[in-house]
Protein backbone atom coordinates (compact mmCIF):
# COMPACT_ATOMS: atom_id res chain seq x y z
CA UNK A 1 0.00 0.00 0.00
CA UNK A 2 1.35 3.38 -1.13
CA UNK A 3 2.32 5.91 1.88
CA UNK A 4 0.98 9.51 0.87
CA UNK A 5 2.04 12.24 3.20
CA UNK A 6 -1.04 14.48 3.09
CA UNK A 7 0.33 18.02 3.35
CA UNK A 8 -2.51 20.60 4.68
CA UNK A 9 -3.04 23.89 5.24
CA UNK A 10 -3.46 24.63 9.41
CA UNK A 11 -7.30 25.81 8.67
CA UNK A 12 -8.63 23.02 7.78
CA UNK A 13 -8.94 19.10 8.21
CA UNK A 14 -8.99 16.81 5.65
CA UNK A 15 -10.07 13.75 7.51
CA UNK A 16 -9.96 12.92 11.37
CA UNK A 17 -6.84 10.51 12.22
CA UNK A 18 -9.07 8.04 13.45
CA UNK A 19 -10.78 7.54 9.84
CA UNK A 20 -10.01 4.65 8.53
CA UNK A 21 -6.22 5.13 9.77
CA UNK A 22 -5.01 1.96 8.35
CA UNK A 23 -5.86 3.28 4.75
CA UNK A 24 -3.84 6.38 5.34
CA UNK A 25 -1.06 5.33 7.20
CA UNK A 26 -1.24 1.87 4.89
CA UNK A 27 -0.49 -0.35 7.74
CA UNK A 28 -1.73 -2.96 9.41
CA UNK A 29 -4.73 -1.54 11.72
CA UNK A 30 -3.85 -4.32 14.26
CA UNK A 31 -0.60 -2.85 15.51
CA UNK A 32 -2.42 -2.30 18.84
CA UNK A 33 -4.19 -5.13 19.75
CA UNK A 34 -4.90 -8.24 18.01
CA UNK A 35 -8.39 -8.20 18.60
CA UNK A 36 -9.79 -5.59 16.67
CA UNK A 37 -8.57 -2.27 15.25
CA UNK A 38 -9.59 1.18 17.33
CA UNK A 39 -12.46 2.29 15.27
CA UNK A 40 -14.35 -1.03 16.45
CA UNK A 41 -13.82 -0.51 19.98
CA UNK A 42 -14.93 2.97 20.31
CA UNK A 43 -17.59 3.86 23.04
CA UNK A 44 -21.32 4.85 22.19
CA UNK A 45 -23.21 7.46 23.42
CA UNK A 46 -26.00 6.82 26.09
CA UNK A 47 -28.98 6.77 23.89
CA UNK A 48 -27.01 4.44 21.61
CA UNK A 49 -26.04 1.58 24.09
CA UNK A 50 -30.20 2.44 25.11
CA UNK A 51 -31.60 1.78 21.78
CA UNK A 52 -29.21 -1.29 20.50
CA UNK A 53 -30.00 -2.67 24.56
CA UNK A 54 -33.85 -2.60 23.98
CA UNK A 55 -33.69 -3.58 19.85
CA UNK A 56 -31.48 -6.46 20.72
CA UNK A 57 -34.19 -7.98 23.74
CA UNK A 58 -36.62 -7.77 21.05
CA UNK A 59 -35.03 -9.25 18.00
CA UNK A 60 -33.34 -12.62 20.18
CA UNK A 61 -37.08 -12.97 21.54
CA UNK A 62 -38.45 -13.22 18.13
CA UNK A 63 -35.52 -15.18 17.26
CA UNK A 64 -36.08 -17.66 19.89
CA UNK A 65 -39.62 -18.52 18.85
CA UNK A 66 -38.90 -19.21 15.42
CA UNK A 67 -35.14 -20.71 15.31
CA UNK A 68 -35.34 -21.69 18.92
CA UNK A 69 -32.20 -21.59 21.50
CA UNK A 70 -29.11 -19.73 19.42
CA UNK A 71 -25.83 -21.24 19.61
CA UNK A 72 -24.99 -18.13 21.57
CA UNK A 73 -26.07 -14.70 22.22
CA UNK A 74 -25.04 -11.58 24.03
CA UNK A 75 -24.91 -7.72 23.39
CA UNK A 76 -26.35 -7.45 20.14
CA UNK A 77 -24.85 -11.09 18.85
CA UNK A 78 -27.08 -14.06 17.67
CA UNK A 79 -25.20 -16.98 16.77
CA UNK A 80 -27.37 -19.80 15.73
CA UNK A 81 -25.25 -23.56 14.52
CA UNK A 82 -26.85 -24.88 11.88
CA UNK A 83 -27.46 -25.26 7.96
CA UNK A 84 -27.76 -21.61 6.60
CA UNK A 85 -30.65 -22.76 4.22
CA UNK A 86 -32.93 -24.09 6.87
CA UNK A 87 -32.76 -21.02 9.15
CA UNK A 88 -32.76 -18.66 6.52
CA UNK A 89 -36.22 -20.31 6.10
CA UNK A 90 -37.02 -20.28 9.99
CA UNK A 91 -35.94 -16.16 9.67
CA UNK A 92 -38.50 -15.60 6.93
CA UNK A 93 -41.34 -16.64 9.00
CA UNK A 94 -40.56 -14.51 12.02
CA UNK A 95 -41.37 -10.39 11.83
CA UNK A 96 -37.77 -9.67 11.69
CA UNK A 97 -36.27 -8.00 8.36
CA UNK A 98 -32.74 -7.53 7.56
CA UNK A 99 -31.02 -4.21 6.52
CA UNK A 100 -28.02 -5.46 5.44
CA UNK A 101 -26.45 -9.30 5.24
CA UNK A 102 -22.74 -9.61 4.34
CA UNK A 103 -21.24 -12.92 3.15
CA UNK A 104 -18.48 -15.07 1.64
CA UNK A 105 -19.91 -18.98 1.28
CA UNK A 106 -18.02 -21.79 0.50
CA UNK A 107 -16.60 -21.57 -3.30
CA UNK A 108 -17.04 -25.14 -3.86
CA UNK A 109 -12.68 -25.53 -3.75
CA UNK A 110 -12.71 -28.44 -1.40
CA UNK A 111 -11.99 -26.64 1.75
CA UNK A 112 -12.30 -28.82 5.18
CA UNK A 113 -15.54 -27.09 5.53
CA UNK A 114 -17.59 -27.61 2.13
CA UNK A 115 -19.64 -30.62 0.07
CA UNK A 116 -18.01 -30.98 -3.14
CA UNK A 117 -20.89 -30.75 -5.83
CA UNK A 118 -20.96 -30.20 -9.42
CA UNK A 119 -20.65 -26.88 -10.47
CA UNK A 120 -24.72 -27.09 -12.05
CA UNK A 121 -25.57 -27.98 -8.14
CA UNK A 122 -23.24 -25.11 -6.51
CA UNK A 123 -24.98 -22.49 -8.74
CA UNK A 124 -28.48 -24.16 -7.81
CA UNK A 125 -27.45 -23.97 -4.01
CA UNK A 126 -26.30 -20.14 -3.66
CA UNK A 127 -29.37 -19.38 -5.76
CA UNK A 128 -31.51 -20.67 -3.47
CA UNK A 129 -29.87 -18.63 -0.28
CA UNK A 130 -29.42 -15.43 -1.77
CA UNK A 131 -32.98 -15.72 -2.97
CA UNK A 132 -33.92 -16.76 0.72
CA UNK A 133 -31.47 -13.32 1.91
CA UNK A 134 -33.66 -11.18 -0.44
CA UNK A 135 -37.31 -12.53 1.21
CA UNK A 136 -35.90 -11.55 4.59
CA UNK A 137 -34.12 -8.23 3.70
CA UNK A 138 -35.59 -5.23 3.83
CA UNK A 139 -37.22 -3.07 0.97
CA UNK A 140 -34.33 -0.82 1.22
CA UNK A 141 -31.41 -3.21 2.28
CA UNK A 142 -28.09 -4.33 1.04
CA UNK A 143 -26.58 -7.11 0.46
CA UNK A 144 -22.60 -7.72 -0.09
CA UNK A 145 -21.35 -11.26 -1.53
CA UNK A 146 -17.73 -11.90 -1.51
CA UNK A 147 -16.65 -14.55 -4.01
CA UNK A 148 -13.47 -15.78 -5.28
CA UNK A 149 -13.18 -18.14 -8.17
CA UNK A 150 -13.91 -22.29 -8.92
CA UNK A 151 -12.80 -24.55 -11.82
CA UNK A 152 -15.45 -25.30 -14.62
CA UNK A 153 -14.15 -28.57 -15.54
CA UNK A 154 -13.15 -28.35 -19.65
CA UNK A 155 -13.97 -24.90 -19.43
CA UNK A 156 -11.69 -23.10 -17.43
CA UNK A 157 -9.55 -23.16 -14.11
CA UNK A 158 -9.64 -19.96 -12.67
CA UNK A 159 -13.36 -18.70 -13.14
CA UNK A 160 -14.39 -15.44 -11.01
CA UNK A 161 -17.91 -17.27 -9.44
CA UNK A 162 -19.03 -13.93 -9.90
CA UNK A 163 -19.40 -14.60 -13.96
CA UNK A 164 -21.92 -17.72 -12.36
CA UNK A 165 -23.61 -16.08 -9.46
CA UNK A 166 -24.22 -12.49 -10.75
CA UNK A 167 -28.18 -12.60 -11.89
CA UNK A 168 -29.01 -15.71 -9.79
CA UNK A 169 -30.56 -14.01 -7.61
CA UNK A 170 -33.87 -11.17 -7.45
CA UNK A 171 -31.49 -8.50 -6.32
CA UNK A 172 -30.52 -5.98 -8.39
CA UNK A 173 -26.69 -5.72 -8.86
CA UNK A 174 -25.71 -1.96 -8.17
CA UNK A 175 -21.74 -2.54 -8.95
CA UNK A 176 -18.61 -5.25 -8.54
CA UNK A 177 -15.78 -4.46 -6.39
CA UNK A 178 -12.28 -5.36 -6.46
CA UNK A 179 -10.49 -6.42 -3.47
CA UNK A 180 -7.00 -6.57 -3.71
CA UNK A 181 -4.50 -7.81 -1.72
CA UNK A 182 -0.28 -8.67 -1.09
CA UNK A 183 -0.31 -11.88 0.03
CA UNK A 184 -1.74 -14.96 -1.41
CA UNK A 185 -0.35 -18.41 -2.83
CA UNK A 186 2.23 -18.27 -5.78
CA UNK A 187 1.69 -19.66 -9.21
CA UNK A 188 4.33 -21.10 -11.61
CA UNK A 189 1.71 -21.64 -14.79
CA UNK A 190 -0.45 -18.45 -14.59
CA UNK A 191 -0.40 -15.52 -12.32
CA UNK A 192 -1.14 -15.48 -8.76
CA UNK A 193 -4.55 -14.56 -7.73
CA UNK A 194 -4.57 -11.08 -5.94
CA UNK A 195 -7.70 -10.50 -5.65
CA UNK A 196 -11.25 -11.22 -4.94
CA UNK A 197 -14.65 -9.73 -5.95
CA UNK A 198 -17.50 -8.34 -3.55
CA UNK A 199 -20.85 -7.70 -5.49
CA UNK A 200 -22.58 -5.04 -4.11
CA UNK A 201 -26.41 -6.04 -4.67
CA UNK A 202 -29.52 -3.50 -3.54
CA UNK A 203 -32.99 -4.89 -3.32
CA UNK A 204 -34.46 -1.09 -4.60
CA UNK A 205 -32.69 0.67 -7.11
CA UNK A 206 -34.53 4.01 -6.15
CA UNK A 207 -33.66 3.83 -2.53
CA UNK A 208 -30.87 2.28 -0.48
CA UNK A 209 -28.55 3.19 1.96
CA UNK A 210 -25.22 4.51 1.02
CA UNK A 211 -23.29 6.43 3.83
CA UNK A 212 -20.24 7.67 1.62
CA UNK A 213 -19.18 10.23 4.08
CA UNK A 214 -18.73 7.12 6.73
CA UNK A 215 -15.79 5.27 4.29
CA UNK A 216 -14.06 7.99 2.70
CA UNK A 217 -10.88 8.00 2.06
CA UNK A 218 -8.74 10.35 3.33
CA UNK A 219 -5.42 9.53 1.49
CA UNK A 220 -5.86 12.64 -0.46
CA UNK A 221 -2.66 13.00 -2.96
CA UNK A 222 -3.44 16.92 -3.59
CA UNK A 223 -6.09 17.91 -0.93
CA UNK A 224 -5.11 21.67 -1.05
CA UNK A 225 -6.28 22.11 -4.75
CA UNK A 226 -8.50 24.51 -5.70
CA UNK A 227 -10.95 25.59 -8.45
CA UNK A 228 -12.55 28.58 -8.97
CA UNK A 229 -11.24 29.38 -5.70
CA UNK A 230 -12.67 26.05 -3.82
CA UNK A 231 -11.30 23.30 -2.48
CA UNK A 232 -11.67 20.29 -5.35
CA UNK A 233 -11.88 17.98 -2.81
CA UNK A 234 -13.84 16.39 0.35
CA UNK A 235 -12.89 17.54 3.22
CA UNK A 236 -13.33 13.92 4.75
CA UNK A 237 -11.73 12.48 1.75
CA UNK A 238 -12.14 10.75 -1.60
CA UNK A 239 -14.67 8.20 -2.49
CA UNK A 240 -12.75 5.26 -2.53
CA UNK A 241 -13.40 4.03 -5.47
CA UNK A 242 -14.56 0.26 -6.20
CA UNK A 243 -10.94 -1.49 -5.87
CA UNK A 244 -10.37 -1.61 -2.07
CA UNK A 245 -6.99 -2.73 -1.04
CA UNK A 246 -7.44 -4.76 2.48
CA UNK A 247 -4.19 -6.95 3.17
CA UNK A 248 -5.64 -10.67 3.53
CA UNK A 249 -5.68 -12.20 6.86
CA UNK A 250 -2.80 -14.19 6.20
CA UNK A 251 -1.27 -17.47 7.98
CA UNK A 252 1.93 -18.88 8.70
CA UNK A 253 5.06 -18.49 11.12
CA UNK A 254 5.83 -15.11 10.87
CA UNK A 255 3.58 -14.00 8.62
CA UNK A 256 0.27 -14.70 10.69
CA UNK A 257 -2.20 -11.55 10.77
CA UNK A 258 -2.69 -10.88 13.93
CA UNK A 259 -6.28 -11.43 13.99
CA UNK A 260 -5.74 -14.38 12.83
CA UNK A 261 -8.09 -17.17 14.36
CA UNK A 262 -8.35 -20.87 13.64
CA UNK A 263 -10.44 -20.19 10.77
CA UNK A 264 -8.96 -21.03 7.24
CA UNK A 265 -11.39 -17.93 5.35
CA UNK A 266 -11.23 -15.24 7.58
CA UNK A 267 -12.39 -11.91 6.47
CA UNK A 268 -10.22 -8.89 7.47
CA UNK A 269 -12.22 -6.51 9.76
CA UNK A 270 -10.93 -3.69 7.61
CA UNK A 271 -13.31 -4.72 5.18
CA UNK A 272 -16.12 -5.59 6.57
CA UNK A 273 -15.82 -2.47 8.54
CA UNK A 274 -16.14 -0.06 5.55
CA UNK A 275 -19.36 -2.38 4.24
CA UNK A 276 -21.12 -2.05 7.44
CA UNK A 277 -20.02 1.57 7.56
CA UNK A 278 -21.46 1.84 4.12
CA UNK A 279 -24.82 0.43 4.17
CA UNK A 280 -25.78 0.40 7.50
CA UNK A 281 -26.78 2.61 10.09
CA UNK A 282 -26.76 1.84 13.98
CA UNK A 283 -29.35 -0.10 15.21
CA UNK A 284 -30.13 -2.20 12.33
CA UNK A 285 -29.68 -5.38 11.82
CA UNK A 286 -26.50 -7.20 9.67
CA UNK A 287 -26.78 -10.83 8.95
CA UNK A 288 -24.31 -13.15 7.99
CA UNK A 289 -25.33 -16.80 6.85
CA UNK A 290 -21.73 -18.44 6.65
CA UNK A 291 -20.22 -16.82 9.75
CA UNK A 292 -17.38 -18.81 10.48
CA UNK A 293 -15.60 -16.69 12.89
CA UNK A 294 -18.04 -14.02 12.62
CA UNK A 295 -15.21 -11.57 11.53
CA UNK A 296 -18.95 -9.36 10.37
CA UNK A 297 -20.59 -9.96 13.76
CA UNK A 298 -17.32 -8.25 15.49
CA UNK A 299 -17.84 -4.99 12.64
CA UNK A 300 -21.28 -5.14 13.23
CA UNK A 301 -21.39 -4.55 16.68
CA UNK A 302 -18.09 -2.75 16.49
CA UNK A 303 -20.00 0.16 14.92
CA UNK A 304 -23.69 -0.43 17.29
CA UNK A 305 -25.15 -2.72 14.96
CA UNK A 306 -26.81 -5.61 15.90
CA UNK A 307 -25.86 -8.79 14.19
CA UNK A 308 -27.21 -12.39 13.38
CA UNK A 309 -24.99 -15.45 12.22
CA UNK A 310 -25.60 -18.54 10.99
CA UNK A 311 -22.78 -21.49 10.69
CA UNK A 312 -22.45 -25.16 10.55
CA UNK A 313 -19.78 -26.39 12.09
CA UNK A 314 -19.54 -26.08 15.95
CA UNK A 315 -15.88 -25.48 16.02
CA UNK A 316 -16.34 -22.44 14.13
CA UNK A 317 -18.96 -21.55 16.21
CA UNK A 318 -16.84 -21.79 19.40
CA UNK A 319 -13.92 -20.10 17.93
CA UNK A 320 -16.36 -17.00 16.95
CA UNK A 321 -17.48 -17.17 20.35
CA UNK A 322 -14.13 -16.98 22.04
CA UNK A 323 -13.34 -14.05 19.83
CA UNK A 324 -16.55 -12.44 20.68
CA UNK A 325 -15.94 -12.65 24.12
CA UNK A 326 -11.95 -11.49 23.87
CA UNK A 327 -13.17 -8.96 21.52
CA UNK A 328 -16.02 -7.16 24.35
CA UNK A 329 -13.25 -7.31 26.82
CA UNK A 330 -10.98 -5.60 24.89
CA UNK A 331 -13.62 -2.73 24.47
CA UNK A 332 -13.85 -2.76 28.09
CA UNK A 333 -10.41 -2.02 28.45
CA UNK A 334 -10.28 0.19 25.67
CA UNK A 335 -13.53 2.12 27.63
CA UNK A 336 -11.17 2.39 30.90
CA UNK A 337 -8.03 3.54 29.12
CA UNK A 338 -9.66 6.33 27.27
CA UNK A 339 -11.14 7.16 30.41
CA UNK A 340 -7.73 7.44 32.37
CA UNK A 341 -6.97 10.44 30.29
C1 LIG B 1 -15.75 -18.68 3.53
S1 LIG B 1 -16.19 -19.21 5.11
C2 LIG B 1 -16.75 -17.70 5.86
C3 LIG B 1 -15.69 -17.05 6.71
C4 LIG B 1 -16.17 -15.79 7.39
N1 LIG B 1 -16.44 -14.75 6.40
C5 LIG B 1 -15.15 -15.27 8.42
O1 LIG B 1 -14.83 -14.08 8.43
O2 LIG B 1 -14.67 -16.08 9.21
C6 LIG B 1 -17.68 -20.07 4.85
C7 LIG B 1 -18.29 -20.67 6.11
O3 LIG B 1 -19.55 -21.25 5.78
C8 LIG B 1 -19.75 -22.37 6.62
N2 LIG B 1 -20.77 -23.23 5.97
C9 LIG B 1 -20.60 -24.12 4.96
N3 LIG B 1 -21.78 -24.66 4.60
C10 LIG B 1 -22.72 -24.10 5.40
C11 LIG B 1 -24.12 -24.23 5.51
N4 LIG B 1 -24.80 -25.05 4.72
N5 LIG B 1 -24.77 -23.48 6.44
C12 LIG B 1 -24.09 -22.63 7.26
N6 LIG B 1 -22.75 -22.48 7.21
C13 LIG B 1 -22.07 -23.19 6.29
C14 LIG B 1 -18.38 -23.00 6.71
O4 LIG B 1 -18.26 -23.86 7.83
C15 LIG B 1 -17.49 -21.77 6.77
O5 LIG B 1 -17.20 -21.41 8.10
Amino acid sequence: MQKVSIPEDSSRKISSPSHNSYVLEGVDPHQTTQVAPPALLQPFSEELEQNISSRYKSVEEELKSHLGEPFYSDSGFILYQGDSTLLLDRLSNTNLEIDLAITSPPYNIGKEYEQTLSVDEYINWCSLWMSQIHQVTKANGSFWLNVGYLEVPNKGLCVPISYLLWDKSPFYLLQEVVWKYGAGVSTKYRLSPRNEKWLFYIKNNKKYTFNLDGIRDPNVKYPNQKKHGKYRCNPLGKNPSDVWDFPKVTTGEKRSSKERTGHPAQFPLGVVERVVKASSNPVEIILDPFAGSCSAGIAAVGLGRLFIGFELKQDYCELAVDRFQKFQKERTNFYIQGSLF
